[in-house]
């Protein structure tokens, strides 16, 4: 009992550490942006980021961790996957003015033809890899000019001093990985995209397979027809023979940059980005969801809201909400983990995050609000609370207000909602006086003689 009881306070303890370091380890696929580099690696890039403006002690935001390193993955190379810590000091002037107010949040960003003047928008889309792909995906800029018959060869008397890069394809879609490929050579070297059924520009390139890749040197110099393996990288560095990349193509690849440690291997069912797939190309399978998070509703925790504190022992409860002269005191009742380890259920990540945040919003302004602690399954005194209630059992979060002293507690019923807005109108309704009250049942505070033994209140609380 008392070492499991040790590793359900450790594990809480670990899942809201309070100045911890990121979320990311060096490892991770993930680019890890600060206010320093943000400018050069994100708003200044011509490729299309997604950025997660996070805080370590944030639920959602662990639990985002894993598809956001299986989305990093798949969009290896076609767009940058990145994290801005805003618990750093350092970037809390960046998280400002992104306009972060919750916990993760995702944002796209998408240069426009202003550099360094990106279109930025929020993702509130399924927290899912594949979502995250497929939306990232959508937003990655077409610089490859779709040609006919009837303009190629006006397309290929333009901009004479550039090679020019066409793909012969069965498609009528620009996959993601030529338009990466045409981002990282823009202004370097052109890109079209040529389908089979114009008849007269196939014939004239002498193509007779789909989809083939030719490069057309500037000048007068012979085509060259591409056979190597239809991936970036190899594709990059045939290009790269005729012109040289711009500064920002290594960096499309996140694991590739600032840190040259060696990329995490693709797992075997990461599916490899092919021009041959063209527009299908990143369609993550269905492996890559598997292990998501299975809460993917949007759902944040407010910036800057210190957690609430714990009450870890029936003693620390006693003296700080159940002695005969206490006041108004909230408590969330955690439901006991289904496994030792495993982290709490998202309402109850919920419940702690809204009254986090409406406690931070009154300390913000000054105001008075009363005490709110989480009370962990492993504080023996919840289950009594719980009994002496009649609320469920152990499984469910429960959020109690209760007064010992005037002999009151409420129950907050609605108990598929623990968002912000319905808690605090909970909340502001108690300050008001209103709402249905119960009667406290005898025996739940603690008798006069037990109270001379607590210790003083407040010294108790375990403050995270
Ligand atoms: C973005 O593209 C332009 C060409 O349009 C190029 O000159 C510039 O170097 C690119 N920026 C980066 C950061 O690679």
């Amino acid at each position: 009992m008392q070492s499991s009881a040790f590793l359900l306070v450790a594990s809480l303890l670990a899942a809201l550490p309070v100045n911890a370091d990121g979320i990311y380890t060096k490892k991770s696929p993930v680019l890890q942006v600060n206010q320093k580099n943000y400018g050069s690696l994100i708003a200044n890039s011509n490729h299309t980021s997604i950025v997660e403006f996070y805080a370590p002690w944030c639920g959602h935001c662990q639990n985002l961790k894993p598809a956001y390193e299986k989305a990093a993955q798949n969009l290896d190379g076609l767009a940058k996957v990145a994290a801005v810590n805003c618990d750093d000091d350092d970037n809390k002037g960046l998280c400002g003015q992104m306009g972060v107010q919750g916990f993760p949040t995702l944002k796209i960003v998408v240069p426009s033809k202003k550099p360094g003047k990106p279109r930025v928008e929020d993702y509130k889309g399924a927290r899912s890899a594949k979502a995250i792909v497929e939306a990232v995906v959508d937003h990655i800029p077409n610089h490859v000019k779709r040609a006919t018959d009837k303009d190629l060869d006006k397309w290929l008397g333009q901009n004479e001093e550039r090679p020019k890069a066409i793909l012969f394809t069965e498609k009528g879609t620009t996959g993601a990985l030529m338009r990466a490929l045409a981002i990282d050579f823009l202004g370097a070297i052109d890109f079209a995209q040529v389908r089979n059924k114009e008849t007269a520009s196939v014939e004239k390139f002498d193509v007779s397979e789909f989809p083939t890749l030719v490069l057309a040197p500037a000048g007068d110099g012979e085509n060259k027809v591409y056979d190597g393996e239809l991936k970036k990288k190899p594709i990059s560095e045939f290009l790269s023979q005729f012109a040289a990349p711009n500064p920002d193509a290594a960096l499309a690849s996140a694991s590739a940059s600032a840190k040259s440690k060696p990329k995490p291997k693709p797992k075997p069912s990461a599916k490899p980005t092919s021009i041959a797939d063209d527009a299908d190309d990143i369609k993550p399978t269905a492996s890559a969801d598997s292990s998501d998070a299975p809460d993917s509703k949007p759902a944040q925790v407010p910036i800057a809201a210190p957690p609430i504190a714990t009450l870890a022992t029936p003693e620390s409860l006693e003296s700080a909400c159940l002695a005969p002269k206490s006041g108004t005191c909230v408590l969330v009742l955690l439901p006991e983990p289904s496994e030792p380890d495993s982290a709490l259920p998202s309402l109850a990540t919920d419940a702690l995050a809204s009254l986090a945040e409406i406690a931070h919003k009154h300390a913000e302004r000054g105001a008075h609000i009363f005490p709110m602690y989480a009370v962990p399954a492993i504080n023996t005194g919840s289950q009594t609370l719980r009994n002496g209630l009649g609320l469920a059992a152990s499984q469910t979060v429960e959020v109690v207000a209760l007064n010992s002293r005037r002999g009151w507690w409420r129950h907050y019923s609605n108990d598929a909602d623990f968002g912000t807005v319905a808690v605090e109108a909970w909340v502001d309704a108690i300050r008001l006086g209103e709402g249905a009250k119960h009667k406290l049942p005898d025996g739940i505070f603690v008798e006069a003689e037990a109270e001379a033994e607590a210790k003083p209140k407040s010294e108790e609380h375990d403050e995270l």
